[in-house]
């Protein structure tokens, strides 16, 4: 069988670690040849592609991004139908009989539809943002948290120098699992995330009492948090899955905490992009080397349409159409279980 990889969407630590390992399981076990489509969809519709051989993906464990490339190229924007006959016909020129799609809710998204429509696919679930419902955990997460938690760490020191609230914006649109992760294990005074509404005034009590008894206060909040009622938008247009850029919700927190305390030193950090590169942490490289592992098995044990999961801790095949069902955002109890405390 000859299988094409393709990553779409945001880029992950860990993407290279799925590749690798579903290359070399998949030659080594089961005689597949592979190659790897280039940014995403986009290279499935204009048939870009790369072989992809054992010695190509050995030294890639450790490798931060994809060595695929990756885009938001959406073959569907056009009509499922379209799109369908579109990615069919390049793979029959190609002579691909097969996809493993790694991606996020968009790229899934794509994925289900193909299987619907009978193109033999299993996927992979990524993002940072751990926010697919049908897994219990996305590699990429772990390595962003703990990228934005030493970035915490070092501006909480030189915020103490300076007793300086220092607030610290991290990705996450719906879902703020990065903020409320870097917030607990950061130590923040206040973590403020997209799922909950914001009550400056609270805030800036907060900020007042911290810096009272001699500490410097320290925010972490989602680039999605609404600071002023709703999601803080940049005047960009949207992507071809129609989403918007979000952008801001730092800069409106600290014009309104400076307003509501008096003669506050304040600075903001926006960690954006920094969490989402570099080298995977070991649990990430663990995870994503066995959401490979399984989606090859998958392949060649006919699961069509199914995609890695964690449950617990085993990897299981759940069906793809289940990764873009809901998205998992943060539960209340777990808003709860850290909230009314002085950190
Ligand atoms: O991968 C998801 C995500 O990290 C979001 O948290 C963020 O809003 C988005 O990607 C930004 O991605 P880009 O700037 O690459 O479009």
């Amino acid at each position: 069988m000859r299988v094409g990889i393709l990553t779409g969407g945001g880029d992950c630590p860990g993407l290279n670690a799925v590749i690798r390992a579903a290359v070399l399981a998949g030659t080594q076990r089961h005689g597949f040849e592979f190659v790897g489509f280039l940014d995403g969809w986009r290279g499935v519709l204009e048939g870009d592609v790369v072989p992809l051989d054992e010695a190509r993906v050995r030294p890639l464990l450790a490798v931060g991004g994809t060595v695929l490339g990756s885009s938001r190229t959406n073959p569907m924007k056009d009509g499922v139908e379209a799109g369908v006959a579109a990615v069919r016909a390049s793979l029959e020129r190609l002579g691909v009989d097969a996809l493993l799609a790694i991606g996020g809710e968009d790229t899934l998204g794509v994925a289900t539809a193909l299987h619907e429509a009978g193109v033999p696919v299993v996927g992979a679930p990524k993002t940072i943002d751990n926010d697919l419902s049908a897994t219990d955990a996305t590699f990429g997460f772990d390595t962003a948290v703990q990228t934005a938690v030493d970035a915490c760490d070092k501006l909480a020191s030189t915020g103490a120098s300076h007793h300086r609230a220092m607030l610290v914006e991290v990705m996450g649109r719906h879902a703020g699992w990065i903020a409320l992760h870097t917030g607990m294990a950061a130590g923040a005074h206040v973590t403020l995330l997209p799922e909950e509404p914001v009550d400056l005034d609270a805030v800036a009590e907060t900020v007042r009492t911290v810096l009272a008894r001699g500490d410097a206060p320290l925010i972490v909040l989602s680039e999605g948090a609404p600071v002023l009622g709703d999601h803080a938008v940049k005047d960009a247009p949207t992507d071809a899955f129609g989403h918007v850029q979000l952008g801001g919700a730092g800069e409106q927190l600290d014009r309104e905490l400076q307003q509501r305390v008096p003669g506050l030193s304040t600075r903001l950090t926006v960690l954006g992009h920094l969490v989402r590169g570099g080298s995977p942490s070991a649990a990430d490289r663990v995870l994503a080397t066995r959401f490979g592992l399984s989606a090859i098995t998958a392949l060649a044990e006919g699961e069509l349409g199914t995609m890695a999961s964690l449950r617990g801790t085993d990897v299981v095949q759940v069906p793809l159409a289940d990764a873009t069902k809901v998205l998992r955002t943060v539960p209340e109890h777990r808003v709860a279980e850290s909230a009314g405390l002085s950190w």
